[in-house]
């Protein structure tokens, strides 16, 4: 059975680090504690309050600028005005899902496929992460029969109940699941596999 890692937490906002904190960031910590899932985590002792993204930066709300070396969600910068103007016109047009017909999906796919490797020649589109490597691990199990995943010590794969249970870095509140051993250079602890 895979452990859980707490490395995540070394540097994580914790109650105990609230005194510390000037009177608005506090009140934003306290808010947050009152409404949001107790799971959630926090960077840094001293937590970043940011207000706005630009391409590779990212500003904070005393206007100190950041240059972004970590985010993973605006892969093409922050707040790209191409996406934001794209987004815009389609939440304005049409926000359904994929069983209809629509042009859009088509063209952006045929787009896509155009840019990939021959062998990749269908597009499907998940909302996060979390359900990309979800489907990414469902897939792979289809077609290789087998249940078994290897994860490094300290991997984080997504929240939904599949890639969590894959995720030894959401710490020890997250049951690993069954099939799935954290491995590191010493080997795959479940089977001793290198
Ligand atoms: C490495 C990695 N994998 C998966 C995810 C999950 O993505 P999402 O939050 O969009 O579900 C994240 C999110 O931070 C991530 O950093």
């Amino acid at each position: 059975m895979a452990t859980r890692s707490t490395i995540m937490d070394t540097n994580s906002f914790r109650a105990e680090h609230a005194d510390a904190l000037d009177s608005e960031t506090r009140k934003l910590t306290d808010k947050r504690s009152k409404v949001l899932g107790e799971s959630y985590r926090l960077f840094y002792r001293k937590p970043v309050h940011l207000v706005r993204g630009e391409g590779q930066y990212l500003w904070d709300a005393a206007g100190d600028k950041y240059l972004d070396v970590y985010n993973n969600v605006a892969s093409i910068g922050h707040c790209h005005p191409a996406v934001t103007e794209a987004v815009t016109q389609q939440m304005k047009m049409l926000n359904t899902h994929t069983r209809y017909l629509h042009e859009n999906i088509l063209d952006y796919s045929e787009a896509l496929l155009a840019t990939t490797p021959e062998a990749i020649d269908r597009a499907m589109y998940m909302c996060t992460g979390s359900e990309a490597n979800d489907l990414a691990i469902r897939v792979a199990r289809a077609f290789s029969g087998g249940s078994g995943i290897i994860v490094s010590k300290e991997a984080y794969h997504g929240t939904s109940e599949l890639t969590s249970g894959a995720s030894p870095a959401l710490g020890q509140w997250t049951a690993a699941g069954a099939h799935h051993a954290a491995g590191d250079a010493t080997g795959c602890v479940s089977c001793g596999r290198a």
